[in-house]
């Protein structure tokens, strides 16, 4: 496995390597579920082709410097863990080397951005799309792996991909989830061990809500309303959003006729983990 901690030497390494190149941008602390999108990588690639990944915790994306802090950093072991999953090289430069201090462009979006994550988190997206177009570039990528997990994520991407006419095509791979429904993020490790227990509410409750399709239900309120009553129901966690939206254009919806998606975020103490389900007409 190759490592680049520069954008030259970064240069230098792909220029060595087989195309087709898939990338996994992730910003570390891997687990499963990044591993799950780097396999989903080498089946585009191919065997020949080369799966890289990008490890950078990219501090124009955090609304929080606290969060950004406190972003767990284990570098040797996310290595260890490519190069046990086959990965072919990885990209993990410091700020500095992707960032000129003078930088004066943004990648800004103004319509899936507005609800869920992008209403709370102020230039959260601008600052995503701004390093995978970065990455895309930097990468030269034929294509690139993102989870379902960062459901407005993925659908600010794909929508990035089409405006801007990228010539990579973005896969996205379901959320990868711990056997008690949690879906696995890099901030679990920082929930104290009684919010652990309990963060497995945030998909019982949006699945419960889910079931009142098969009543006939259609409108948003009472999806919303059984959602928040079992959120609310927990004497540890307080929310940030909760949000019925259309699949595509993530604008609130109400009543349901297109494919939806339920969506909430949620804080524990200060660690932030968001879910959703998707709705189907
Ligand atoms: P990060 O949170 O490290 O996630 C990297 C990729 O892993 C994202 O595409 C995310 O959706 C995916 N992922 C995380 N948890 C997952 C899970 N449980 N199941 C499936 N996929 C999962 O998302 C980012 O980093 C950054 O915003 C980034 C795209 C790298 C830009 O900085």
């Amino acid at each position: 496995m190759r490592l680049a901690a520069s954008p030259e030497e970064l240069r230098r390494e792909l220029a060595g390597l087989p195309r087709p190149t898939v990338l996994v941008p992730t910003m570390g602390a891997l687990h499963e579920g990044h591993l799950a999108l780097v396999r989903r990588a080498r089946q585009s690639a191919g065997p020949a082709g080369t799966v890289a990944v990008s490890i950078f915790v990219n501090p124009i994306q955090f609304d929080r410097p606290g969060d950004l802090a406190a972003y767990p950093k284990p570098l040797a072991r996310d290595l260890e863990q490519c190069e046990a999953a086959g990965v072919d090289l990885v990209f993990a430069p410091e700020a500095a080397a992707m960032y000129f201090p003078d930088r004066s462009i943004t990648v800004s979006e103004s319509l899936l951005s507005r609800h869920l994550c992008g209403a709370t988190r102020p230039g959260h997206f601008d600052g995503v799309c701004t390093v995978v177009l970065k990455l895309f570039n930097l990468f030269q990528a034929d294509a690139a792996v993102f989870g379902e997990k960062d459901v407005q994520q993925l659908a600010i991407l794909r929508r990035m991909a089409r405006d801007l006419d990228l010539p990579v095509e973005i896969i996205g791979h379901p959320t990868v989830r711990e056997p008690d429904g949690l879906a696995m993020s890099s901030r679990n490790v920082r929930l104290s061990p009684e919010h652990r227990a309990d963060a497995p509410r945030i998909r019982r409750a949006l699945e419960g809500a889910r079931s009142l399709l098969q009543f006939g239900e259609r409108s948003a309120a009472p999806f919303l309303a059984a959602a928040r009553k079992h959120l609310e129901d927990s004497p540890f966690l307080r929310i940030d959003y909760l949000e019925l939206v259309d699949a595509e254009t993530l604008q609130p919806v109400s009543p349901i006729k297109r494919p939806a998606v339920l969506a909430a975020a949620v804080f524990y103490g200060d660690v932030r983990l968001i879910d959703h389900v998707t709705l189907p007409p």
